[in-house]
């Protein structure tokens, strides 16, 4: 079965071959991408989309979630609106929900949360554990995220739970939690931050996730010049996430490095925290990525176009950045750019992950910020 989806105004393909097309169209066939050209020289399909003009990009790539959680931290939010500050020791009430909730509830949860996702044009999705911090619940939030999510990271190093030994904790950590959850992950993540672990502790869940065959992740930088970004850079991690107070150095670590800064512009403006300097990381040549961050408690949103919208107009970022750091780079950020399903891409032969706007230009995810611009979204050539 092939569709045709043609009369597209403007076509962001992240390919050297294509680039940005006008008047295009786009064939897909079980679920990739057919061909790419041209709308005048568009071959048959059995079905013809017309999009009236409408932009077509590759679908968000949201590379950093806390989809499987539960509660509501509205409050919270309203006192860190009136001066409070963020402070980590709010997640033990996502803790606290997300311990009673049961598998149904937390399914519940997540398929809302990644619908909403969806209709807003995110096609791959990350979801991070650690909301859970015992084994049971850690493994239960694993196996859920597996089931609503692309790529699973284990965060059983995301606090010390209240009341928990220091010891005790990371020694369950990178032992039997570890082994209860790599089964379901592809990535091992840690909150390196005061307030969560040091440089030190991290490097060892670290290294124990590493061990267990996972890849890596790290929170670094978010509150505080913690350590987090250059024990990222050295052990090699596929991203580090926040990077809100980076000194010179932290940017020459990440300038060259393999590890993508990923920014989360929601979380900045829902904690009060310094953006990122992301017009630096980009002049220097670092690997940077944008995504969501949707948790209850720092950035309750799966708005990839907020996210775009807000590096823009805060951040000194391009918009066609912006738009890469959406897509490609979140794909860079899990580990997915590279391979034949072209994450992040229009590519031929690449999956057929789509996001149709209600606008002639991609310009407009920043040009009309806060307006719904979703048109119509494919994943894997369905439409969502
Ligand atoms: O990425 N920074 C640490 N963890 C999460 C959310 C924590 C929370 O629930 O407040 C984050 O922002």
């Amino acid at each position: 079965m092939s569709q045709l989806l043609t009369n597209i105004a403007e076509l962001t393909t992240h390919t050297e071959e294509h680039g940005t097309l006008h008047d295009a169209a786009v064939v897909i066939e079980d679920g990739r991408i057919a061909w790419i050209g041209p709308a005048d020289r568009a071959p048959a399909a059995d079905t013809a989309d017309e999009l009236g003009g409408r932009a077509v990009l590759p679908g968000w790539v949201d590379s950093h979630t806390h989809l499987v959680s539960m509660g509501d931290r509205a409050e919270e939010f309203i006192d860190r609106m009136a001066g409070r500050p963020y402070e980590a020791g709010g997640i033990m009430r996502t803790v606290e929900a997300t311990r009673a909730a049961t598998d149904d509830d937390l399914r519940a949860r997540a398929k809302a949360l990644r619908d909403e996702a969806y209709r807003g044009g995110t096609t791959t999705i990350e979801a991070k554990t650690g909301y859970g911090l015992d084994v049971e619940t850690e493994k239960r939030l694993a196996r859920v995220s597996a089931e609503h999510a692309d790529v699973v990271t284990y965060l059983g190093a995301h606090v010390i739970p209240a009341g928990a030994d220091r010891r005790d904790y990371i020694d369950l950590v990178t032992g039997p939690m570890l082994r209860a959850v790599a089964p379901h992950a592809r990535y091992v993540d840690v909150f390196c931050e005061q307030g969560a672990f040091d440089v030190e502790e991290s490097r060892e869940i670290l290294e124990a996730g590493r061990a267990a065959g996972l890849g890596i992740k790290v929170h670094g930088n978010q509150l505080g010049e913690s350590g987090g970004v250059r024990l990222a850079v050295e052990m090699g991690a596929t991203s580090v996430d926040h990077c809100n107070h980076l000194s010179p150095k932290d940017i020459d670590a990440l300038t060259g490095s393999a590890t993508v800064a990923t920014l989360l512009p929601a979380c900045d403006l829902s904690t009060r925290q310094p953006f990122p300097p992301a017009r630096a990381l980009i002049d220097a040549g670092a690997a940077v990525a944008i995504a969501s961050n949707c948790n209850p408690g720092s950035s309750f949103t799966t708005s990839m176009a907020f996210c775009v919208a807000t590096a823009v107009l805060q951040q000194h970022v391009t918009l066609e950045e912006a738009l890469w750091a959406a897509t490609v780079g979140g794909a860079k950020a899990l580990g997915l750019d590279g391979t034949e399903d072209a994450i992040g891409r229009i590519a031929v032969g690449g999956r057929a992950d789509l996001h149709a706007l209600d606008a002639p230009t991609a310009r407009h995810l920043a040009y009309r910020p806060g307006t719904p611009l979703t048109h119509k979204v494919w994943k894997d050539g369905e439409q969502r």
